[in-house]
C-alpha cells in the first residue's frame, strides 16, 4: 500500500498494512488481535513525519470525527475527536466565537496530534488552551484520561513524545476556550498587518485571517510542494552559550525562555549557512523560510534526510549548535 497520500512530504514509500480508525471499538479490536504487540505507527494527517524506507508493519490512521461543546459561564469546553482536521476545528470554533486558538489557524495536522508536540505558532501554544485528552493505552488495552498537568508540556514537547512515546493513542481532546476573546497580537507580523489594514479592534476572525495570510506567504502549501512545516526545532541554549554567540553575531534573533535559557531561530542559523532556497537533488530548502525542507518533485525520504544531515553539520560547524529534528523519522 502506498503511503504517498498519507504524508504531506508526498514521499512514495510502502506499508504492509494500513488500518483506518473511526471509533474506539476499532482500537479495542486491534488490541485483541495482538497488532499493538507488533510494529505499528499512528498517523493523523501525516504532516510531521518523514518516511525514509518501506514501513514494515501496521500504519494506524486516526480518522474519527465529531465535535461537542459545553458552555460554563465565560468558558466553553470543546471536545473534538482525534481525526478532525486541526484547521477545520479552528474555524468551527471561530464561527461560534470560541476564542483561544485563532493564532494557530492553518497549522497542518489533526486534533489528535495537537498535544503530542504541543503545537504552536504566532504567539501561542496548545498548552494554554488544552484541558484534557482521552487516550488508548496500547499496552493495557484500556482508555485513560490525561489532564493538562499530566502532560508535561513544554516547547514542542509533551509526555507523549518522551516518557510515553509510542504507547498511547489520543482519541479525543478537550480544549478550554473563552467566550470573551483576549486578542493576542504579540507576534510582530500580526501587529504590522493590523496597522496595514487599519484594523484597530481585531476580532478572532481577523486574527485567524491574518495568521493564515502570513503562513501562506512564508510556508509552502503541501498540496503543491511536499513538506512537513518546520523540519527542525528552534534550539534552546544556556545563558553562557548565548553570550558567546551574541558577541560573534549581534543580530542573532533570540527569545527569552524560562530558567535563563534562550531560544534561537533555527531558520536564521540555516540561512546564515547559505542553505535558504538551495536545491539538493530532488530535495531542497524553502525559499521563504529556511526551517522548512521540501520535496521538490520526487525526492525519496532518504534524500531529504541526507539534506538534513548536511544542514545539521553546517550549523554545528558555524555556530557550535546541534539542531534537533522536529519531524518524526520512520
Ligand atoms: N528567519 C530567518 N531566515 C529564515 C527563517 C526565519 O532569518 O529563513 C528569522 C526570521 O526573520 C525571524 C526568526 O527567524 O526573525 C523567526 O522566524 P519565524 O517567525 O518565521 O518563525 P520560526 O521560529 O522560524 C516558528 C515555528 C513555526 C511557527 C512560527 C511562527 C518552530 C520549530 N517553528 O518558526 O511552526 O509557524 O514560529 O510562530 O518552532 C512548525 O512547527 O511546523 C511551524 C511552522
Amino acid at each position: 500500500i502506498s503511503l504517498k497520500p498519507f504524508n504531506t512530504f508526498g514521499i512514495e514509500e510502502k506499508t504492509n498494512f494500513l488500518i483506518e480508525v473511526n471509533d474506539n471499538e476499532t482500537l479495542t479490536e486491534i488490541f485483541k488481535r495482538g497488532i499493538f504487540s507488533k510494529n505499528f505507527f499512528v498517523l493523523g494527517a501525516g504532516s510531521n513525519v518523514l518516511f525514509t524506507k518501506p514501513f514494515d508493519g501496521y500504519i494506524i490512521r486516526m480518522a474519527s470525527k465529531g465535535i461537542q461543546s459545553k458552555i460554563e459561564s465565560d468558558h466553553v469546553y470543546v471536545t473534538a475527536k482525534a481525526g478532525e482536521i486541526w484547521n477545520d476545528f479552528v474555524w468551527h470554533c471561530i464561527r461560534k466565537n470560541y476564542a483561544g486558538i485563532e493564532n494557530m489557524a492553518l497549522i497542518p495536522g489533526t486534533v489528535g496530534a495537537s498535544p503530542v508536540q504541543n503545537i504552536g505558532a504566532y504567539g501561542t501554544e496548545l498548552m494554554y488552551v488544552f484541558h484534557s485528552c482521552e487516550a488508548f493505552d496500547t499496552r493495557l488495552g484500556t482508555f485513560k484520561t490525561f489532564k493538562k498537568e499530566d502532560c508535561n508540556f513544554s516547547y514542542r514537547d509533551s509526555i507523549f513524545k518522551t516518557e510515553h512515546k509510542g504507547r498511547f493513542i489520543i482519541t479525543e481532546v478537550t480544549y478550554k476556550l473563552s467566550l470573551t476573546p483576549k486578542i493576542n497580537t504579540s507576534y510582530g507580523a500580526i501587529e504590522a498587518e493590523l496597522v496595514k489594514e487599519n484594523i484597530t479592534q481585531p476580532s478572532i476572525t481577523d486574527i485567524a485571517t491574518i495568521v493564515s495570510k502570513i503562513r501562506v506567504e512564508k510556508l509552502p502549501d503541501p498540496s503543491t510542494v511536499g513538506n512537513a512545516g518546520s523540519f527542525f526545532k528552534n534550539p534552546v541554549i544556556s545563558a553562557d552559550n548565548f553570550e558567546r554567540l551574541l558577541t560573534l553575531y549581534p543580530a542573532i534573533p533570540h527569545y527569552p525562555m524560562p530558567d535563563q535559557q534562550t531560544k534561537l531561530a533555527a531558520g536564521w542559523l540555516i540561512e546564515q549557512c547559505g542553505w535558504k532556497g538551495k536545491q539538493y537533488g530532488q530535495a531542497g530548502v524553502w525559499k521563504n523560510q529556511a526551517l522548512v525542507l521540501i520535496n521538490r518533485q520526487n525526492a525519496s525520504g532518504q534524500e531529504i534526510y541526507n539534506l538534513s544531515v548536511q544542514i545539521i553539520r553546517d550549523v554545528q560547524d558555524k555556530f557550535g549548535i546541534t539542531l534537533e529534528r522536529e519531524v518524526n523519522l520512520l
